[in-house]
């Protein structure tokens, strides 16, 4: 297959790219890096750079295309929120999305699927309500920015593509994310739960976030939001415990909410608030979670 990928350089991407490698598949990766064309594992994977903000050359790799997954998007833990930096965590996901879209509409030969990455962020804090995909949206920044960033994708359907939008929860795996922050400090002793504690993580495996985001390749009549989470969130306090427990180190020392708001500032609240997310679209489609327990998840990772 011809997949075009947007963002798989990054922390996802390069477990996707990595699983797609295992086939004979043509892979195009927009990237802001140089143009370059590799070999990896049994794919052909050919770099193309753009700037994410306008239309360019890139638009013609598109012809042809059977998937696109689109994975854009500025970490919105890079840095101290402010005015600028909100804006560029809005810019770097609508603006390509509609570029992408637009770029759809003009193609002779369409892609069939637009796998457009989404987030959990989109039902803003929710304390302990159990959170499906009917549940109803926050809103905060973070809500208000995955809304836009969804629609823009769905912009695609109008040309008889067909839309995916996983809404992905807190990814686990050892070389970033959460894991990456909260290693070292564990590691030194000196490891707790972050705020208050009782916020729900609605965490996921990364083996599961990269097979929930090939998912619907296969299963032709998935489409629409899902949420691409574990089946079991759980609190801050049960997770740290079970970060401690697995590493054989104590979860003891609270990280205070202010000490959050000096790094991140508004940032903050992501990490502060929780949302108790299911995937129950997923489950009742019949996908089979590789990590529901989150000891075993991260046994996996940490051993
Ligand atoms: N990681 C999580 O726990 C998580 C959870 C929920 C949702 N998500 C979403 O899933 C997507 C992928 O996540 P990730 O953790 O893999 O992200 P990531 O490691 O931060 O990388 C995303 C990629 O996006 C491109 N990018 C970054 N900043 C950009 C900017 N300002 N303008 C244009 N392009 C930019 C980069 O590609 P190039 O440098 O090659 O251009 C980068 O490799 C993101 O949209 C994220 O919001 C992630």
């Amino acid at each position: 297959m011809k997949i075009l990928i947007t963002g798989g350089t990054g922390f996802i991407g390069s477990y996707l790219l990595h699983q797609l490698s295992q086939e004979t598949h043509h892979i195009i990766l927009l990237t802001r890096s140089e143009s370059r064309t590799t070999t990896v594992n049994k794919a052909e994977v050919k770099y193309v750079h753009w700037n994410s903000q306008t239309t360019d050359t890139w638009s013609k790799e598109l012809d042809g295309c059977d998937i696109v997954i689109n994975l854009i998007g500025k970490n919105i833990f890079e840095e101290r929120w402010n005015g600028k930096v909100k804006q560029e965590i809005l810019n770097s996901r609508i603006t390509p999305t509609k570029l992408l879209v637009e770029a759809i509409a003009r193609m002779e030969r369409k892609p069939s699927l637009l796998i457009s990455i989404s987030a959990v962020g989109f039902y803003g804090d929710r304390n302990d309500e159990v959170i499906t995909e009917q549940s109803s949206g926050g809103n905060d920044f973070l809500a208000d920015v995955v809304k836009q960033w969804e629609e823009a994708a769905c912009e695609a359907e109008q040309y008889d593509v067909r839309v995916v939008t996983p809404r992905i929860g807190l990814v686990l795996e050892k070389s970033g994310g959460v894991i990456g922050k909260m290693l070292l400090p564990f590691k030194l002793f000196v490891g707790g739960p972050i705020g208050s504690g009782q916020q729900f993580l609605p965490w996921i495996h990364m083996d599961d976030v990269v097979r929930g985001i090939l998912y619907p390749i296969e299963n032709k009549n998935f489409h629409g939001v899902y949420n691409l989470v574990s089946p079991n969130p759980i609190t801050m306090n049960e997770f740290s415990k079970s970060f401690g427990n697995v590493l054989h180190r104590p979860s003891w020392i609270h990280v205070p909410n202010v000490a959050l708001q000096i790094l991140y500032g508004e940032g903050s609240k992501v990490i502060l608030s929780g949302q108790r997310a299911v995937p129950e679209k997923l489950l009742t489609a019949g996908y089979r979670f590789s990590f529901s327990d989150l000891k075993i998840a991260l046994k996996n990772i940490l051993s």
